[in-house]
């Protein structure tokens, strides 16, 4: 529901920080984002030193001329709590507040994104300023939301959180005998005989580097860290979102994601959000298919509703080794990205440059020369103006998807953290191979979790499945007894929700649905590889191969050599009305393009529209109205054969069935289907 249903417009903007500069500047500000249509902006993300100068003093002055000033000048509010950061002296007063990092090295003041979330101060201090802050401006009608702190983030192993920790053990698994179980303690003689005994898994205790990566000797006890750790800081969340709500129960609040951020749940923070919003930083080397996916996923956490983008720059980063610019055309065509696949609004990280500090060559909407004749202003006022015409054509439109992924944090941390059998098998890499092969043909994907049902969906593929966590198998048999398609992967099926190998053959309680029997895993170093044919092909066999017995099901590919050839590879097995799929091996990408091609033929789904190659489509859908989006991720332009009747909402040209349009380099067409013929 983004920033909700009063809101009828597609709202531009991004952080604002005007206590940053003098007054004087405050004046032209408000006639540059004039100028660009900028009409919302995120104000006081990191100003708690300055509303809070000591321990009983509160200073709201500044903030209030400048909610006077942007009220004045007609722009909307999406209001931070500034708890981000926390303000030095309390840090000195309440040494609490501070971290303690995964080497056990106490923390001093510094940075952000740095309070202990167990610090009795900071569940204190922060809560009360969200509270006072929404007192103090409850009856500022442009405010059309709240943002808690900034960007949750990092951990801490202080021992106020170890001893939160123990809490939580003790919660979970009410006896000892329990928690010994599940974290398998009578391996190294680990036994726990009292709470007390249990110590945050770090590099001080469990944790150690293992080809740079951090590894665990318990993975269940990081595992559990790792759940209480994402629900610690969620619990800071909570904290605020409750002092809010007492003030002004009716304005949703959210807090900046940042999509595929390992350490917190975010499927298990989106339940507790108004609205889904995140920060969208695609690295130059990103393809246009990361930067989707990783916007499905936002919109997946929240039952697929529409979001915020709440952070992009405009131009250029500060933080990565090379900050490339944005190229012409680029920022406009990844703000359509965004909202093609659900974003509501779209805002910049920032609307003024900062001088000083660590993010003065960040780029912004207005730059240090502070002029609107610059490439950056121009391409902003132009999709400023452009997103006005648009109104609100298709605000909370859905993204229709009759494919799904399966997603899981619990998995990502358990397979990651696992010791063997490959450093190389990565979750996101797994999903990455299924997902290209859809949006290469403009295939919509939902990214789905635990929290969701699988009925809406034709297919459900669950890449690199190694932890069954309760619940899972039911659904997956459900929906494959019922006639969906189910697709999983090598490595699948092995462990509990507590990281404990299933007995009895992998993979596990998923056997009987797969009708296979999985003996044995080969990890092949880099360099070495395996081969199967596929329909005619011979495809590459790496990273890890499964050598498995068919126990109902039907090889499709089998090995091409070493001992295990002509072992099954490929498996498909039919369970109830549906049927079930298992790569037991990683392949290329043409492999994945060629094998779900075939997938989605048997399946019936087809395309949002035929484009040539780089142009990728999306549609969203409202009030059953279809809105097409067209994106010209290639520097040159490519020419398009309609395939029905449109009407171009950018600029009201009418187009026929069989018209060719041109879209230019890293250009757009923001189409609606007319009531006319299709081809
Ligand atoms: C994050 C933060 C912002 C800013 C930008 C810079 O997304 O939320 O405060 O630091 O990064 O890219
Ligand atoms: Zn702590």
């Amino acid at each position: 529901m983004a920033y909700g249903k009063n809101v009828k417009e597609i709202l531009y903007g991004g952080d604002y920080n005007p206590e940053q500069w003098p007054r004087k500047t405050w004046e032209e500000d408000m006639r540059l984002m004039k100028k660009a249509h900028i009409n919302i902006v995120t104000l006081n993300t990191f100003s708690w030193a300055a509303l809070q100068p000591s321990e009983d003093r509160y200073c709201f002055d500044t903030l209030d001329s400048i909610m006077e000033l942007v009220r004045k000048n007609g722009l909307k509010v999406c209001m931070a709590t500034s708890t981000g950061a926390h303000p030095a002296w309390m840090a000195k007063r309440h040494p609490d507040i501070l971290r303690t990092d995964r080497s056990g090295m106490k923390r001093k003041f510094g940075g952000r994104h740095n309070s202990c979330p167990n610090s009795p101060s900071y569940r204190k201090y922060a809560p009360k300023l969200a509270g006072m802050l929404a007192k103090r401006y409850k009856n500022y009608e442009n405010i059309i939301a709240w943002h808690v702190s900034n960007e949750f983030g990092g951990e801490c192993y202080c021992e106020n959180c170890e001893q939160a920790f123990r809490r939580w053990l003790k919660k979970r698994f009410r006896t000892l005998e329990e928690m010994n179980r599940a974290f398998y303690t009578s391996f190294w003689g680990h036994t726990f005989y009292d709470w007390d005994e249990v110590v945050l898994p770090n590099f001080q205790s469990e944790h150690f580097l293992a080809d740079g990566e951090e590894r665990t000797m318990f993975q269940g006890i990081t595992l559990e860290y790792r759940r209480f750790m994402s629900e610690s800081m969620l619990e800071c969340f909570r904290l605020e979102y409750q002092e809010i709500k007492k003030e002004m129960p009716d304005i949703p609040v959210t807090t900046n994601l940042m999509g595929f951020y390992k350490p917190l749940d975010y499927q298990k923070w989106a339940q507790d959000m108004d609205f889904v919003s995140w920060d969208s930083y695609p690295a130059p080397k990103d393809s246009p298919a990361e930067t989707a996916l990783q916007h499905d996923l936002m919109r997946g956490i929240k039952k697929q509703q529409s979001f915020v983008l709440m952070e992009q720059t405009p131009s250029v980063t500060n933080w990565q080794p090379y900050n490339r610019l944005k190229r012409p055309g680029e920022m406009r065509l990844l703000s359509y990205q965004a909202m093609a696949h659900g974003a509501d609004a779209i805002q910049f990280f920032q609307i003024r440059r900062t001088i000083g500090a660590c993010e003065k060559f960040h780029g912004a909407v207005i730059d240090h020369a502070g002029r609107d004749d610059t490439r950056v202003f121009r391409e902003l006022e132009q999709l400023g103006s452009e997103l006005g015409r648009l109104g609100d054509v298709f605000l909370e439109g859905r993204t229709p998807a009759k494919t799904a992924i399966f997603f899981d944090w619990d998995n990502w941390w358990a397979l990651e953290y696992s010791a063997g059998p490959s450093i190389r098998m990565k979750y996101l890499d797994a999903i990455k191979d299924y997902y290209m092969a859809a949006f290469e043909v403009n295939i919509p994907v939902d990214i789905i979790g635990m929290a969701d049902e699988f009925d809406p969906y034709k297919i459900v593929v669950a890449p690199l499945l190694y932890m069954t966590k309760p619940g899972v198998e039911e659904k997956i048999r459900k929906f494959v007894e019922g006639g969906g398609i189910f697709i999983t992967t090598y490595f699948s099926g092995i462990v509990d929700e507590h990281d404990l190998v299933v007995q009895g053959g992998y993979p596990g309680r998923l056997r009987d649905i797969l009708g296979i029997w999985v003996e044995e895993n080969d990890a092949l170093p880099k360099g070495e590889e395996n081969s199967f044919v596929y329909k005619g092909n011979l495809y590459p066999a790496e990273i890890l191969c499964d050598l498995m017995h068919l126990e109902g099901a039907q090889a499709l590919s089998v090995y091409e050599k070493d001992f295990y050839q002509g072992m099954p590879a490929i498996t498909k097995n039919q369970t109830g009305r549906g049927w079930a799929y298992y790569v037991g091996t990683r392949s290329n990408h043409e492999f994945y393009q060629k094998f779900m091609a075939d997938i989605f033929t048997e399946a019936g789904i087809v395309g949002t529209m035929i484009v040539p190659r780089g142009v990728e489509t999306a549609v969203r859908v409202k009030n059953d109205k279809e809105i097409f989006f067209l994106l010209n991720h290639n520097r040159e332009s490519r020419q398009i054969v309609l395939d029905c009747d449109y009407k171009d909402l950018l600029n009201g040209n009418e187009y026929r069935a069989g018209d060719r349009i041109e879209i230019e380099g890293k250009g757009i067409f923001i189409l609606s289907s007319q009531t006319g013929k299709c081809k």
